[in-house]
């Protein structure tokens, strides 16, 4: 489990800088009650299934959507018309609140494109971005063209969420570059963990920077055995890159809102809490379970069966 040692005073500043996320309609109508948590962190529904959404959203569960292809096609997409319709259809249902539509393109003029098409299909739309990989599909590649369009998009007023974060430096190039949110995947961290780590190499950095050592001279040990033998690294190298992200968009009150994502299970939505994320984006599979927990089922039962003494 992760637990940060300190929430620095920049930390809290740098929330001062944040939008108000639950003020509401009773706010504007005069509630008497100011909002309780009216900087808390957003929480969005990972899907671009509508049945699944709906619920989360009518419930006041969430407030925005993270969709990619593969959640796309997962909701039934088989062409691009089709995926623009869901897409359509999602920013409709949500609106005003955001929606992340990811960019299929892979080339900066294509993208660029690309991105004004998905933006015309709502006013809260969010063109998602990938920070790198372009070289991993095409060799020949330009490393930094997901950075050349944040920085197009931030020109054009085009809201960004730069999607798949591994380390610090992605993320702050990230902001450097404009982008309103930076998505952490801490769960694929956490996979990443369970199968590659080595507890037998010497302590390194950090788990979470994640090398190729295939075919490297010498020990570069960056597996940290110390945080394997304790269990550590394997649940909470994500948290940790979270926490790490938080600590330097505070040190230098970077506003660019930390979107984790890639969530596995309950335990890292409180982890990801405890490190300073700003929205956490969750499958629905997990959202549904957040007002459960045994202890409770056990007092509701007592409850009702004990109110039975009085007729009710
Ligand atoms: O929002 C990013 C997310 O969809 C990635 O999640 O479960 O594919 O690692 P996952």
């Amino acid at each position: 489990m992760f637990t940060p040692h300190f929430s620095s005073a920049a930390m809290f500043d740098r929330k001062g800088l944040m939008p108000v996320v639950n003020a509401d309609r009773a706010d504007k109508l005069g509630n008497p009650i100011r909002h309780p948590a009216a900087k808390a962190p957003r929480i969005f529904a990972d899907s671009a299934t509508r049945s699944e959404i709906e619920p989360l959203f009518r419930a006041n569960i969430i407030n925005g959507i993270t969709t990619n292809p593969s959640l796309l096609k997962k909701a039934g997409a088989k062409s691009w018309d089709q995926a623009k319709g869901i897409m359509k259809d999602l920013c409709t249902l949500l609106r005003p609140h955001p929606v992340s539509l990811e960019l299929t393109e892979l080339v900066e003029e294509d993208m660029v494109r690309q991105a004004s098409e998905l933006s015309e299909l709502g006013d809260n739309s969010v063109i998602k971005v990938p920070i790198g990989g372009y070289r991993a599909v095409n060799a020949g590649a330009d490393p930094f063209t997901g950075i050349k369009v944040i920085r197009r998009l931030w020109e054009r007023g085009i809201k960004v969420n730069t999607t798949l974060i591994f380390n610090t430096t992605q993320a702050l190039w990230a902001a450097n570059a404009g982008a309103t949110y930076v998505s952490p995947f801490l769960g694929r961290l956490a996979d990443y963990g369970y199968k590659q780590d080595k507890p037998e190499r010497k302590p390194g950095n950090s788990l979470y920077w994640v090398e190729d050592h295939k075919n490297t001279k010498g020990d570069q040990a960056l597996h940290n055995s110390e945080y394997v033998a304790s269990g550590g690294a394997l649940k909470d190298a994500g948290a940790r890159l979270i926490f790490e992200i938080a600590t330097v968009f505070a040190n230098y009150q970077i506003t660019t809102e930390i979107l984790a994502a890639s969530f596995r299970n309950q335990v890292q939505l409180t982890e990801c809490l405890l490190a300073g994320a700003d929205i956490l984006t969750v499958p629905a599979s997990i959202l549904a379970t957040v007002a459960d927990h045994p202890l409770s089922d056990e007092g509701m039962k007592a409850f009702a069966e004990d109110a039975k003494a009085f007729g009710k």
